[in-house]
């Protein structure tokens, strides 16, 4: 059949509270035209993150009763090890309460002033982590993954010889590791091949590099390689998934995505003695390193959510209902990132109005309009979270202008996205009229989350 079903029934829900469209007006004024700042209460479809929103499975929640709240040696750690390690195949296996937790564990250790890290793209908690120790974090994303409006498969991918030169520049004895972002989320939820990981990994191998995988959507990922790499369309994503593991020397994770949990993480590794050093500062920072800053039922719910994950129909519903999002807008005439990410669609600010200059915020305005719309709350991507200034405090703009569309998994039905696609073409075939927004205050760093706005 062609209609692909939620592969679930729901068993318990939340109601959503509506509002008005006038209500909303107040709510957002109010909130200083920050969707940050709204009470989630007032939100109907709520697209700010995919990120610790999932809806957990009735087999997840017996997890969480079943959990062994011992301080040592809690069985849902051994449960959760297990699990992690199949699939990952790392010697250590190490819990943390979420991924920037883990990040910051390792780069504290590896890091430190004059070192580099390359990476496809760095999400913004990984460049944090590295540039708080002193380092320099480095984007050597594959050319074609920065033309939001070319097609292709893998947009995701690591600019190989990019990589190999500057490892080369920078001499491989500054470079204590190098990283893959699965899916890359910064630009867009885009895959990266098993032929990219599998390159990349020879490059790092070369020069005595270890390769770090940050797996946060590593089973979207997998399912991307499946149905479009050739030679993996007979595999299981559990393969595909241990094959994408099997070229790297270590893993940091966020659980609050593809373990499908609402809170958790993990880093994974081979090398002994960073394992003993990166436990030595768990303990410090996290916990002891059975439950490193989670609770046990915490555990079993990220154990039971890596087994789901990587179950076929789920990958296929979670892939197609983003995809089918990215359709309609496209066939309505919503300039998109192409072709449709695994997690997210990302709107084209840029092209959708424009008649607003980035100093006056596109993005932030499409994010307004669609809250006052239809109440769904998306975030910013652009100037707002990346400007800087110049030393005349004129805005230096992002290199790109977008709306991220985040995708909760297992949360939104196919009438929710219809939804959606109405909103976002009214919104659309009312552009011309949208304003441009003046910031009236900001904080010093990471804006985003606080600024306050107003209209043009
Ligand atoms: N790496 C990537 C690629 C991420 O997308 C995130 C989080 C992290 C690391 C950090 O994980 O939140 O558990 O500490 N991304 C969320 C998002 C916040 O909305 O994209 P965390």
């Amino acid at each position: 059949y062609k209609t692909i079903i939620e592969p679930f029934k729901i068993k318990s829900v939340e109601p959503i509270r509506f509002t008005t469209r006038e209500e909303r007006e107040v709510l957002l004024k109010e909130a200083g035209y920050n969707p940050f700042m709204l009470h989630s209460d007032d939100v109907l479809i709520d697209l700010l993150t995919d990120s610790g929103t999932s809806a957990m499975s009735s087999k997840q929640w017996a997890g969480i009763m079943e959990g062994d709240e011992a301080y040592a040696g809690s069985k849902s750690f051994y449960r959760f090890e297990a699990v992690v390690r199949s699939i990952t195949q790392m010697k250590h296996i190490i819990p943390t309460h979420q991924g920037r937790a883990a990040e910051k564990i390792l780069f504290s250790i590896v890091g430190g002033p004059g070192k580099y890290f390359p990476n496809n793209t760095h999400f913004d908690t990984t460049r944090a982590n590295i540039e708080f120790t002193g380092s320099e974090a480095v984007d050597l994303l594959n050319e074609i993954g920065k033309h939001p409006e070319i097609r292709a498969d893998f947009k995701g991918n690591m600019d190989i010889e990019k990589l190999e030169t500057f490892i080369k520049e920078k001499g491989p004895e500054n470079i204590p590791l190098c990283i893959i972002t699965v899916t890359n989320n910064s630009g867009g939820g885009q895959p990266v091949s098993m032929q990219n990981i599998r390159e990349t990994k020879a490059i790092c191998k070369k020069y005595g590099i270890p390769l770090f995988l940050d797996a946060c959507r590593f089973a979207e990922n997998a399912y991307f390689i499946k149905i479009r790499e050739k030679g993996y369309e007979n595999k299981t994503p559990l393969e595909i998934a241990q094959e994408m593991f099997s070229y790297a020397d270590g893993v940091t994770m966020s659980a609050k995505k593809d373990a499908l949990v609402n809170i958790g993480g993990f880093l994974a590794l081979n090398d002994d003695d960073l394992a003993m050093k990166c436990r030595n500062l768990l303990i410090v920072t996290e916990g002891f390193p059975t439950y490193g800053g989670l609770a046990g039922r915490d555990l079993e719910a990220v154990a039971q959510g890596l087994l789901e994950v990587l179950d076929e129909h789920y990958l296929q519903y979670r892939i197609r209902s983003v995809e089918y999002l990215g359709e309609r807008l496209i066939a309505a005439g919503v300039p998109i990132i192409e072709p449709p990410g695994g997690h997210a669609i990302y709107i084209d600010a840029k092209r959708f109005t424009p008649h607003i200059p980035p100093e006056q915020y596109p993005g932030q305005s499409i994010v307004c309009e669609l809250y006052i719309e239809g109440g769904v709350r998306a975030v910013e991507i652009g100037s707002v979270m990346f400007g800087k200034y110049d030393k005349h405090g004129k805005l230096i703009p992002a290199m790109m202008e977008l709306v991220r569309l985040a995708i909760p998994r297992r949360v939104y039905t196919q009438s929710h996205v219809d939804y959606l696609i109405e909103v976002i073409t009214e919104v659309y075939n009312k552009r011309n009229n949208l304003k441009g927004y003046r910031i009236t205050y900001e904080a010093p760093m990471l804006r985003h989350f606080t600024a306050k706005f107003e209209p043009i």
